[in-house]
């Protein structure tokens, strides 16, 4: 830019008063100027009072500025309230559990490579970032998804663990809860379990994440002091609905809750079949229970598809559900949408599921902005994550020498199931050699037998055709972990690292469809901030304050659960591996 690096009170052009210039500047360093023909009395007076003049502008502006600043924080302000739409609006609240900004990067990464797309191609998610959260909990630097949502449905920060339930042990009101008593219709859409504590947040109160079983009564809104509070479930979880007589079920009671469900009114649909018959209008409430637990890593699930429907579909058909049941309400809907595996993929430190989690994610984000272009109420939608999950690192130091700046995406790519896939397999195939009849006896031989095995599920199901002797025979050795082995052997080859199991502290991105709207949580922000935000958006403070009241007075402890005690895990641990399941024991036992 022509003149800017010019410095400061120098003369632009040679068409400017250069003795008023050389004034200045004397005023400015005390040196004299060039007018010989002035007397040092005259040239002092005059630096006296041009020094005066000097002083009296600089205050000034010093004023005039402070004044300025003043009122453009004040205008800003208030435009920050003015910015959420009035009247009728949607609200669709998104949550991508477990993604750091890694995540994103790593899948940008991949899809680059696999796509043969340029270097600046990105995800469609990426377009509408607009600010960070900071996720610590009340009771750690690194939340667990029970705290980092109830960040988001209370608005408050509580302990790890905790159900919208304040630190205190008393629930607070969420803002589904305030949304549903002030007249719109709420829903939530899932791919894990709908008990699980992103979605449980929304419309349960406990004082422990494990008690799924009481999660899913008070969801329907069989034991929930106020009633039923959503109008739409789809995800999976099924199994904390049935009755502990069928064997599908993982209550520890006799309670069968699709039937209550239905009892109730609810519509309830569970297959593919009944998902694809829907009507774009159908009678709410209605949930739909996909699976036993979660709904399969879509790096899995596509192959599945008849039976299981992928993420962006549920939430289209929700949100046409919705926009149908509110088509002549005076309010509209508020929906929470989560791409709950992606943490899911981050536990198990499996960087090939986690890319086609985002990806999943990605096309549904996509989907959802396509429907807010169609859609004629007002609609605004807010991403963000609770945590990031893994620690998650697209690099890696694999040996004592310095590294190479690089990963590779073509090892993800190879790739065509999850880790955890794979070892479910893997465990499938050791069930069956266990009762094969004609299977070897001898040591060496079944040793042989079941590397034979292990070398063609790591080509087929994880493309590595170079799996090391040392990799084979710790999966031989250590059944109980080959997830997490099968994970190690694609991280490694990808050079993707991971410095956790659990979560990390990391800060995670917000993302919105409508930067003007959601101005407030432009910048770096608290969770609980983001709360606040969805509650504002739907004009529902003040009912939230009544939820929380009422609940205070009405919430038995029979449902709300002990207080957790001292130093007790709270951080769900236990649903990390639904094909396995014992993760805690197994690293007791691995010394790891
Ligand atoms: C499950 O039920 C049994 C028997 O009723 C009870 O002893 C146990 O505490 C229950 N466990 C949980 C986690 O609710
Ligand atoms: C991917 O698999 C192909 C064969 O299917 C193999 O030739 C190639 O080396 C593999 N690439 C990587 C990065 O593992
Ligand atoms: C039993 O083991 C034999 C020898 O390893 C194998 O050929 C056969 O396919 C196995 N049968 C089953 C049912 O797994
Ligand atoms: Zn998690």
């Amino acid at each position: 830019m022509p003149g800017g690096e010019e410095p400061l009170l120098r003369p632009g052009s040679p068409t400017s008063n250069d003795s008023a210039i050389a004034e200045e500047d004397a005023l400015l360093t005390g040196e004299r100027t060039g007018k010989e023909d002035i007397t040092s009395t005259t040239r002092s007076k005059w630096r006296e009072i041009g020094l005066f003049v000097w002083a009296l502008l600089a205050t000034a502006t010093v004023v005039i500025l402070a004044v300025v600043y003043q009122h453009s924080q004040t205008t800003g302000k208030s435009a920050e309230s003015d910015s959420i739409p009035t009247g009728k609006r949607n609200l669709i609240f998104m949550v991508s559990d477990g993604m750091g900004p890694t995540s994103l990067a790593l899948t940008r990464g991949y899809r680059q490579f696999t796509d043969e797309l340029p270097w600046d191609d990105t995800l469609i998610i990426d377009d509408h970032m607009i600010g960070q959260s900071r996720t610590r909990s009340s009771s750690s630097l690194v939340t667990d998804s029970a705290a980092g949502a109830t960040a988001f449905s209370c608005g408050q920060k509580s302990y790890n663990g905790a159900i919208s339930v304040l630190p205190d042990h008393t629930p607070c009101g969420s803002v589904m809860e305030a949304a549903k008593r002030l007249g719109y219709t709420t829903g939530l859409v899932v791919t894990t379990r709908i008990t699980d504590a992103t979605p449980a947040v929304f419309a349960s109160h406990v004082r422990r994440r494990e008690m799924e079983d009481d999660v899913a009564l008070q969801m329907i809104g069989e034991t929930h002091p106020l009633g039923r509070m959503v109008d739409l479930m789809f995800g999976g979880g099924r199994c904390h609905f049935l009755p502990n007589s069928n064997e599908r079920s993982c209550r520890n009671d006799t309670t069968d809750v699709v039937s209550t469900a239905k009892d109730a009114g609810w519509s309830y649909i569970s297959t593919r079949s009944e998902f694809d018959s829907l009507s774009s209008a159908p009678a709410l409430p209605l949930l739909g229970l996909f699976a036993d637990q979660d709904i399969p890593y879509e790096i899995d699930r596509r192959f599945q598809d008849s039976t299981y429907p992928p993420l962006k579909s549920t939430a289209l058909k929700a949100l046409e559900a919705l926009s149908a049941a509110t088509k002549n309400t005076e309010e509209g809907f508020f929906i929470m949408i989560e791409g709950s595996r992606i943490d899911h993929a981050g536990h198990a430190n499996d960087p090939a599921a986690q890319v086609h989690e985002v990806l999943a994610y990605d096309e549904t984000i996509a989907a959802v902005l396509d429907f807010i272009e169609r859609t004629e109420t007002p609609t605004l939608m807010v991403s963000t994550s609770d945590h990031e999950t893994g620690g998650l690192a697209t690099a890696r130091q694999l040996h004592p020498t310095y590294p190479d700046y690089l990963w590779y995406p073509s090892v993800l790519a190879n790739a065509s199931h999850s880790s955890a896939w794979t070892a479910h397999q893997y465990h499938l195939y050791l069930d069956a050699l266990s009762h094969n009849t004609s299977a070897p006896t001898e040591e060496i031989a079944l040793k042989n037998e079941k590397l034979a095995y292990l070398t063609t599920l790591a080509s087929s199901n994880l493309g590595i055709h170079d799996a090391s002797s040392n990799e084979l025979s710790t999966l031989v050795s250590a059944p109980a972990i080959a997830a997490y082995s099968f994970a190690d052997m694609v991280s490694r080859r990808a050079q993707t690292g991971w410095s956790t199991h659990g979560h990390s502290g990391a800060d995670v991105n917000i993302f919105a469809s409508n930067r003007e709207w959601a101005k407030d949580l432009a910048g770096n922000h608290e969770n609980t901030e983001i709360g606040e935000f969805l509650r504002r958006y739907l004009g529902a403070e003040e009912e939230v304050e009544k939820v929380t009241a009422e609940l205070r007075e009405k919430m038995d402890v029979s449902h709300l659960g002990e207080i957790p005690k001292e130093g007790e895990r709270l951080d769900g641990q236990d649903h990390l591996d639904h094909y396995h399941g014992d993760h805690r024991k197994r690293c007791t036992g691995c010394g790891a």
